[in-house]
């Protein structure tokens, strides 16, 4: 058997007829750009999230920069970052003109600490902060961090590109977020059949920034306000969003019982593996587990010999990616997100996985010598 790390093309019985049907629709009725399915998409993501405002975008990095640009933040403004993310958390503070400050994260969340975030704004006395919330989990010390930040007066960003559905406390993660976004990137739990994004927030002034910024900071069709850009969420994306939004709960429960199968099914002593905190519902974007940097190299060529799919999210940490040269404003580092980016290791997981998948995966891996 062969097992890959991700297969976007598990769809529901009828999905793909359902959308090309609509997107027939549209080809007739011509409402490539805005139009009434990108208010239906809005709606039901905002119902789904049970957030104020959610406003669809081009793709997930821009939302990062709608959210920090309609939050307030300008050139030179100092925004702290954890040191273990993606990149886009990093380039879209750049591209807003401001500069950002790493932070190391947890060993043993992998998440950022609410100590942290407070050592790093006593040391660089910031303007803004985004938490990033990785592997379909919500950061444990999120209402910590959040409580913290609004006490110092710093502007709290979420970066939740992973995660769509996450819960905390049984409350949707994205619904205590002052301004948060994600990313519709085809391999996310909700993904599109293209790029798209997301920006939520629960302030109607940032939501009407937000709404004009994506839109080249329109106030009426040739009336100008601000300066934006174009960020429109298109209408065959919005499309496919709002079939996918239908069946997303069966999705996620897809995956969080990969995610639970190899946490309880995976017994092997170099294998480490970490799941959300236990307030926290995952979504099941990915399965983590750690192991050595020295034990990692092997372990690979084993699961690539067996032909078991394999991710590293993510091989490296943002201080020290050649392109952070001459941007970063400082760090703190104490050497985990480097040490976690030598030690990660992602197992196959995606909706629909079969169980004869998942038990390939688990007896493979049950059998590493
Ligand atoms: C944590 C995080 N932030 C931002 C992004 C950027 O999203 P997009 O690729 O849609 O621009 C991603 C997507 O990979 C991500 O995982």
């Amino acid at each position: 058997m062969k097992v890959p790390f991700i297969d976007i093309l598990r769809y529901e019985k009828n999905f793909c007829e359902t959308v090309t049907e609509k997107t027939a629709a549209l080809l007739k009725n011509g409402h490539f750009v805005g139009g009434p399915v990108i208010a239906e998409f809005e709606t039901s993501l905002k119902s789904y999230t049970h957030t104020h405002f959610a406003l669809g975008c081009a793709n997930g990095t821009d939302a990062i920069q709608v959210a920090l640009r309609a939050a307030g933040i300008e050139k030179n403004d100092r925004v702290l970052i954890p040191d273990m993310t993606f990149w886009a958390t990093f380039e879209a503070v750049v591209n807003v003109g401001a500069v950002p400050y790493t932070v190391d994260v947890s060993k043993e969340t992998l998440h950022l600490t609410v100590n942290a975030v407070k050592e790093a704004i006593e040391k660089f006395n910031p303007k803004a902060a985004i938490l990033v919330h990785l592997y379909g989990w919500a950061c444990p010390e999120t209402l910590e961090i959040r409580k913290l930040c609004q006490e110092k007066g710093v502007i709290l960003i979420e970066d939740c590109a992973q995660a769509i559905g996450v819960k905390i406390n049984n409350e949707s993660l994205l619904a205590g977020a002052f301004a948060a976004s994600t990313s519709f990137y085809p391999a996310k739990v909700l993904g599109a059949s293209g790029d798209a994004g997301a920006v939520f927030t629960t302030s109607s002034e940032v939501a009407q920034i937000a709404h004009k910024l994506l839109n080249h900071g329109r106030t009426s069709h040739y009336e100008h306000g601000l300066i934006g850009w174009n960020s429109r969420l298109g209408a065959y994306e919005a499309n496919f969003l709002v079939e996918s939004l239908k069946h997303l709960d069966a999705r996620l429960e897809s995956r969080r019982k990969v995610c639970s199968q190899y946490r309880e099914r995976i017994k092997h002593p170099q294998l480490k593996f970490i799941g959300p905190a236990a307030n926290v519902w995952e979504n099941g974007y990915l399965s983590v587990a750690l192991m050595t940097p020295e034990s990692r190299p092997a372990f690979i060529e084993y699961l690539k010999k067996h032909e078991v799919g394999y991710g590293t999210v993510y091989p490296g940490a943002m201080s020290e990616q050649p392109g952070a040269t001459g941007h970063l404003g400082g760090k703190i580092s104490h050497g985990n997100s480097d040490w976690i980016a030598k030690s990660v290791i992602n197992l196959p997981c995606f909706a629909y996985m079969s169980q004869a998948e998942v038990d390939f995966v688990i007896e493979t891996v049950n059998q590493y010598k």
